[in-house]
């Protein structure tokens, strides 16, 4: 069993904990599936951007879509994060965490209207525009309610940060930002609207990147163009550089955040750049070791050809594996003598896509509980009540206390928003 780097995770006693708590203890006491998330890693994980942009004029801005429970935001506010939201539901529950508007920043490619309206009404600090349209819609509405709207130009590096086609966004084949070579024209253009007011240029390449190259190669292709649009009088006050960067989930070595940041500003130190505002979103690795899941097995079924270990946590819970054939760590919470025997983690989901693990070696009995790894980022956030389960309970540990921080789903929330047909 290996636990992954930056996870809070230890064996104390033969039992797993996450900080000081033993989590087949908080298995029993509120349930499974279980996620439980704990603060120091958290802080831990920010801490390293903190070092590496220390003495910097920077902003961080959780990219909250990677875990948006309201105490996990409300953590990263008062740790001196803003937030990057992607929706007008991810600005309402920033605001609810009670994110300052201007610490706010909103990203996507397809913002309507409405959400544009909402987010330039609380006054958000920048909208990092992805297309000409965009640019348009954005004008106009401003233009409408007599204020102007801080952007970025969202532009597209056309690196390859060498991660999973599903989550690599800096190609030119992607529907993300606007084409390196267009970006001069559309600045010169927003320069000219009188409804926006040009503040940045913004960039995000991908996520679970491990290698620094693309990032340097995509910061030495964003100064170029900082330089061009400054030529031609318009200036950009801050570089937002996205984020992207990978954790451990099966050994990978990603760099760690304030090493990358030392590289980055090394390279905007050397092209005379030292003086612009940094901007990140980092999602992922503020908060993706920082979870797990914790998950009862139901039954086993030894086979001829694969054993299943069939467990009460699915691909509605932690949705990953089934999208992205990604690896999660997963862990007995307490150690039998038994030897280890292969088995195919499942869930009890209706589709062969249900699987959580493919041929782990694990001493497991019936009614253990195993811990998934490295779920606090782009599990929870992306739950569903597929096949009408409940969305999981959730929790905060803090040496060693534990908060509530989301009760579990009941049936009856689940079909609150349906209505019956009248009754003839
Ligand atoms: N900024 C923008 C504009 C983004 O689109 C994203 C993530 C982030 C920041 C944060 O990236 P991070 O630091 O978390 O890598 N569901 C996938 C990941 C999708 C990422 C989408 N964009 C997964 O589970 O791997």
């Amino acid at each position: 069993m290996r636990i992954p780097h930056g996870s809070a995770l230890h064996v104390q006693d033969g039992d797993l904990h996450l900080e000081q708590v033993a989590l087949k203890t908080l298995a029993t006491t509120h349930g499974t599936p279980l996620f439980a998330y704990s603060k120091a890693a958290m802080l831990q994980a920010l801490a390293a951007y903190q070092r590496g942009l220390a003495g910097r004029s920077a902003q961080i801005f959780y990219a909250m879509k990677a875990n948006s429970n309201l105490a996990v935001l409300q953590l990263f506010v008062q740790a001196g994060c803003g937030l990057d939201i992607v929706s007008g539901g991810e600005l309402a529950r920033a605001l609810q965490a009670g994110c300052p508007a201007n610490r706010i920043i909103f990203s996507g490619v397809g913002k309507s209207r409405a959400e544009l309206r909402a987010a330039l009404d609380v006054g958000i600090a920048c909208f990092n525009i992805e297309s000409l349209a965009e640019l348009e819609a954005l004008n106009a509405v401003a233009v409408a309610m007599g204020v102007q709207a801080p952007i970025s130009l969202r532009v597209n590096p056309d690196v390859d940060a060498q991660t999973h086609p599903y989550i690599s966004t800096g190609l030119k084949d992607n529907k993300f930002g606007i084409a390196h070579e267009d970006a001069l024209q559309a600045y010169l253009h927003a320069h000219a609207l009188p409804g926006l007011r040009v503040v940045g240029i913004d960039c995000h390449i991908g996520s679970q990147i491990t290698q620094t190259a693309p990032y340097l190669d995509a910061m030495n292709k964003m100064l170029d163009l900082v330089q061009a649009v400054e030529a031609q009088g318009v200036p950009i006050a801050h570089i937002d550089f996205g984020g992207g960067l990978g954790i451990d989930y099966a050994g990978d070595t990603p760099p760690n955040a304030d090493e990358l940041w030392r590289a980055l500003l090394a390279l905007i130190d050397a092209r005379g750049m030292g003086n612009k505002t940094i901007f990140i979103e980092p999602g992922r690795s503020l908060v993706g070791n920082a979870g797990v899941c914790l998950t009862e097995v139901q039954y086993l079924k030894p086979g001829a050809h694969k054993n299943f270990c069939i467990v009460d946590a699915a691909m509605n819970d932690l949705p990953r594996p089934a999208l992205y054939q990604a690896f999660h760590e997963i862990l007995p919470t307490q150690t039998r003598s038994a030897t280890t025997q292969t088995w195919t983690v499942v869930g009890p989901i209706c589709e062969s896509g249900d699987w959580i693990g493919r041929d782990r070696e694990l001493a497991i009995e019936t009614g253990d509980v195993l811990a998934v790894a490295s779920a606090g980022a782009y599990c929870m956030s992306m739950a569903s009540n597929y096949n009408t389960r409940n969305r999981a309970k959730e929790v905060l540990i803090d040496g060693d206390q534990v908060t509530v921080i989301r009760e579990r789903d009941t049936y009856a929330d689940q079909w609150a928003l349906e209505r019956m047909l009248p009754q003839a």
